[in-house]
Order: structure tokens, then C-alpha cells, then sequence
């Protein structure tokens, strides 16, 4: 599906992004992943001692000056990418009145202000060519949310008011811009506090109406086929991946009893 495609993926070394490399590489892509995490270099190598299919740089995105010098690092080293992933991001949970502007300003350059101009530096790119796909990764926190993340959530939801317009910015430069929405995903760092918090498991596998939680993988598969040419139709779409957790008002499973009047409840 992504044969000889040159994919661009941030945060490319653990969790998604990492699993985003594994599902590329197998689809026949060539990786270029990117991380603030050096040692997640190591984890790639794997990769290259089968064949070069991964180049690991190290780049803070949310420093636009990185950003400038791994356009250029591209531009020599390859001339042209087919893709971008725009999957790095960090979690942030806190009192509301605790919040600082400070914490505000440091998760919005990392979780929006780097996709906008992540997405300048290399759609100008691919529009050279015209063709190319980009995806954001955002999640289902654009929609229902929880106390307390007010600013992941604004973060989440300004990704896919960005996507929509550059949809249809880029559109006529040859240039697909979809929003990838996922609901919790197991990544080694949620199975490590789910596994490490009583009564987690329990209430994660009851959240959705399938009574699963999305692997890496099932969220990886999406964004490869939004990369793909079987996608070219697909343009500023917003593609939930939840296992159907979002669209369920309330968990009647969890009540145990029938909550509506002449409903039928098995
Ligand atoms: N895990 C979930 O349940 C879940 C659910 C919905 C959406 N998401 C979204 O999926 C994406 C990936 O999440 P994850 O759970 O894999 O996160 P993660 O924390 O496991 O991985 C994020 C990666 O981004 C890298 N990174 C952080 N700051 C960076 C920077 N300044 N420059 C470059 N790289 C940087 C980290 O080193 C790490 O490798 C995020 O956009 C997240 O909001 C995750």
C-alpha cells in the first residue's frame, strides 16, 4: 500500500508513532521518523540491519528553527517526501485553577503550533511534486473530554479546524489533509498504568461497545490507508478510530439495570 513512499512520521520513536514505523516499513515504505528522544534511535535500528528502510533523526518539532534544519537535512538527503504523520504530542491533565499559562504556552507549541508549521515546511514540498497526504493525529478528546484537560482538548480540537482549512489550501496543489481521531490506544505506556492501577483494566474494557481498546496496530492500518493512494478520495475528513466509544451516550452495560422505559434490555 505505501510501497517506496517516503513518509515523514514525529514522535516516530515509542508508542504510536513508533508502531506507525512498524505497520510503514511493513507496507513498504521508507521512514524518515523523527523524535526528541535519542534513544529511541536504537529502537529503530532493528530496521536497518534487515534492510535501509528507517532514517532516525534526532529534532525538537516544536522549535520552528529544527524544524528549518530538518527540512533542509531532507531536501539534500532525499528531495522529496510522499507523506507526513504529524503524531508527536504530550498528554496534559491538571486542576483547571492550576493550570499556568506557562503549561499552556509549552503543550500548545508542541501539540498544535509544530503541526501548522510542520505542515508548511513540507507540503510545500510534496506540492512541488503534487502529490502528497498529510495526517494529524488528534483524538476523540476533540469531542468528549475530561475534567481537567482543557488544554489537550483545545489542542486536540484546533488540529482539526487547522486540517479542514489546509484541506482546502492544499487541495489544488495536489496535497490530501485528513485528521486521525483516536479513542485510548495500548501503547506500552498506557499498559504500564493500566496494568499498574486497580480496577483500570475493568473499566477500560467496558468503555466501548466492542469491549476492546484499540492496539497500536488497528490505529497505525488507518493512517497508512489515509497515506495510501486507495485514500485519494479522502480530504479534510476527521476519521474516528474508537472502537464506537464516542458515539455511545452512556454505558448501560455499567448500570446493570434497564434505564429506559420500554426498552428492550437483554
Ligand atoms: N495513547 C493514547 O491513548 C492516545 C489516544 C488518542 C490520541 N493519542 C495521540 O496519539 C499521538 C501519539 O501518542 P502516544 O500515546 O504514542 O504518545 P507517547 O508519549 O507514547 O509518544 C510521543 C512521542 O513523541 C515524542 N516527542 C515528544 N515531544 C517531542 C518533541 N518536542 N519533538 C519531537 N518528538 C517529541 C516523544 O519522545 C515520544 O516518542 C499523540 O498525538 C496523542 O495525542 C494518543
Amino acid at each position: 500500500m505505501l510501497n517506496k513512499k517516503i513518509i515523514l512520521i514525529t514522535g516516530g520513536g515509542n508508542g504510536l508513532g513508533l508502531g506507525m514505523v512498524d505497520v510503514f516499513v511493513s507496507l513498504g515504505a521508507f521512514v524518515i521518523a523523527v523524535d526528541i528522544d535519542e534513544k529511541a534511535a536504537a529502537k529503530l535500528q532493528k530496521y536497518n540491519r534487515l534492510k535501509q528502510s528507517v532514517d532516525f533523526v534526532r529534532v525538537d518539532i516544536s522549535s520552528s528553527s529544527e524544524v528549518l534544519q530538518l527540512k533542509n537535512y531532507i531536501v539534500d538527503k532525499y528531495h522529496y517526501i510522499d507523506g507526513l504523520v504529524n503524531n508527536a504530542a504530550k498528554m496534559h491533565s491538571a486542576g483547571f485553577f492550576d493550570s499556568t499559562l506557562e503549561e499552556f504556552d509549552s503543550v500548545i507549541n508542541l501539540n498544535l503550533k509544530s503541526v501548522f508549521y510542520m505542515s508548511q515546511a513540507f507540503s510545500k514540498l510534496m506540492s512541488e511534486n503534487r502529490k502528497g497526504a498529510i495526517v494529524n493525529v488528534s483524538s476523540t478528546h476533540t469531542k468528549a473530554t475530561l475534567p481537567g484537560h482543557e488544554i489537550y482538548a483545545a489542542c486536540k480540537a484546533g488540529i482539526a479546524g487547522l486540517t479542514r482549512s489546509m484541506a482546502l489550501s492544499l487541495g489544488k496543489h495536489g496535497v490530501r489533509v485528513n485528521t486521525l481521531s483516536p479513542g485510548l490506544i495500548e501503547t506500552d505506556k498506557i499498559v504500564k498504568h493500566i496494568n499498574s492501577t486497580p480496577g483500570l483494566t475493568k473499566a477500560y474494557s467496558q468503555m466501548s461497545p466492542t469491549n476492546q481498546n484499540n492496539s497500536v496496530a488497528d490505529v497505525a492500518n488507518v493512517a497508512a490507508f489515509l497515506l495510501s493512494d486507495n485514500a485519494r478520495a479522502i480530504n479534510g475528513a476527521d476519521i474516528v478510530v474508537d472502537q464506537g466509544e464516542s458515539v455511545q451516550a452512556y454505558n448501560i452495560e455499567q448500570f446493570g439495570i434497564c434505564v429506559r422505559e420500554n426498552a428492550r434490555c437483554e
